[in-house]
C-alpha cells in the first residue's frame, strides 16, 4: 500500500442521554462513509463518563461498531479515569486497573502498533502513566520492544493527551498539568522516541485544534467530535471548533487536513444539560 488514508476522531464523549453528541457522531459517520478511509482512530474520551457509567462505554462501542470502516481505540480520562500529577490536585477519579479492565472488556484495546505505507503507527494509553499500576510498567516494556522493530521507518504516535504545550521541557504547572502527559512519564517517552524517526504526535483531550512543529516532530491536536469548552472554563490555545482530522501517509511524508463534517455543530459543554438536550 503506497498511500494510507486515516481519519482521526477524538473526544466523542458519547452517552445515550446526550443526543446532540450522538447527532454530531452521526454526521462524522456520514462523512467517514463518504470518504472511506483505510482506518479510523479514536484518540480517547469515547464515552461521556465511563468510570461512573459503564453504559456510556457500551453506547460508544455500539456507535463505533456502526462505522463502515475499521476503527482503533485509545482510552481517555473520561473512559478509565485520570493521571496523578506531581504538581496538580489529585484527580477526582484516578485511573485504576479495574477501570482499564472494564475498558478492555467493552472496547477491546488500549494500545497498538501497526505498519502502513512504510510508516510505523503506535498508540499508547496515556492515562495509566504515573499511576504506578502494573499495567503502566507493562506498557513501557511493550513500547520498548515495539520501538526496537521500527527499523528506521518514520513513526506516528497517537495519544489521548498531548505531550506538552510548546516544548519538551515546559514546566509542569498546577493549573494545566492535567492537560498533558505528566512528568516524569513525559520525559521517559520523549527519551524513548528520540531513538526512532518520530515525525508525528497526534492527540486529543484539549478539545481545541492545533498544529505546530517542534524540531522534526509535528504535533496535531485533534478537535473533539462532540463539543467545545467555553473560554470561561478553559483558556484559548488553538481553535475551538468540533471536527475531525484527515491524514494521507506516503512513504516519504504525510498531509493533514482539519475538517468539520457537514452538519457537525459546535455544541458548548455548558449547554449539554440545558432543556434542549
Ligand atoms: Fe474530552
Ligand atoms: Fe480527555
Amino acid at each position: 500500500m503506497s498511500e494510507f488514508r486515516l481519519i482521526q476522531i477524538s473526544d466523542t464523549h458519547l452517552a445515550r442521554r446526550l443526543t446532540r453528541l450522538t447527532d454530531n457522531f452521526d454526521r462524522v459517520r456520514e462523512y467517514i462513509d463518504a470518504k472511506r478511509p483505510d482506518l479510523v482512530i479514536n484518540t480517547g474520551d469515547l464515552a461521556f463518563d465511563g468510570p461512573t457509567s459503564r453504559d456510556d462505554l457500551e453506547f460508544a462501542r455500539e456507535l463505533h461498531a456502526s462505522l463502515p470502516v475499521a476503527c482503533r481505540y485509545l482510552p481517555g480520562n473520561h473512559d478509565i479515569g485520570d493521571n496523578p500529577t506531581r504538581v496538580g490536585p489529585v484527580p477526582p477519579h484516578p485511573a485504576s486497573e479495574a477501570d482499564l479492565e472494564r475498558f478492555l472488556a467493552v472496547i477491546g484495546e488500549d494500545r497498538w502498533r501497526f505498519e502502513a505505507a512504510g510508516w510505523c503507527f503506535i498508540g499508547l494509553n496515556t492515562l495509566i502513566m504515573n499511576t504506578g499500576l502494573a499495567s503502566e510498567a507493562e506498557q513501557f516494556d511493550w513500547l520498548a520492544s515495539e520501538l526496537a522493530k521500527a527499523n528506521g521507518r518514520p513513526v506516528a504516535l497517537f495519544l489521548h493527551k498531548p505531550l506538552y504545550l510548546n516544548a519538551p521541557d515546559d514546566p509542569e504547572l498546577a493549573a494545566s498539568a492535567i492537560r498533558y502527559v505528566p512528568m516524569p512519564a513525559r520525559s521517559r517517552l520523549i527519551e524513548m522516541f528520540a531513538r526512532v524517526d518520530l515525525r508525528l504526535v497526534a492527540s486529543g483531550h484539549v478539545h481545541q485544534i492545533r498544529d505546530f512543529t517542534y524540531g522534526h516532530v509535528r504535533h496535531v491536536w485533534a478537535p473533539s467530535a462532540g463539543f467545545i469548552i467555553s473560554d470561561k472554563r478553559q483558556e484559548l490555545i488553538g481553535v475551538k471548533a468540533v471536527g475531525l482530522v484527515e491524514y494521507r501517509f506516503q512513504p516519504d511524508g504525510f498531509e493533514i487536513r482539519f475538517v468539520r463534517a457537514p452538519g457537525q455543530i459546535d455544541v458548548d459543554l455548558d449547554s449539554l444539560f440545558s432543556a434542549k438536550s
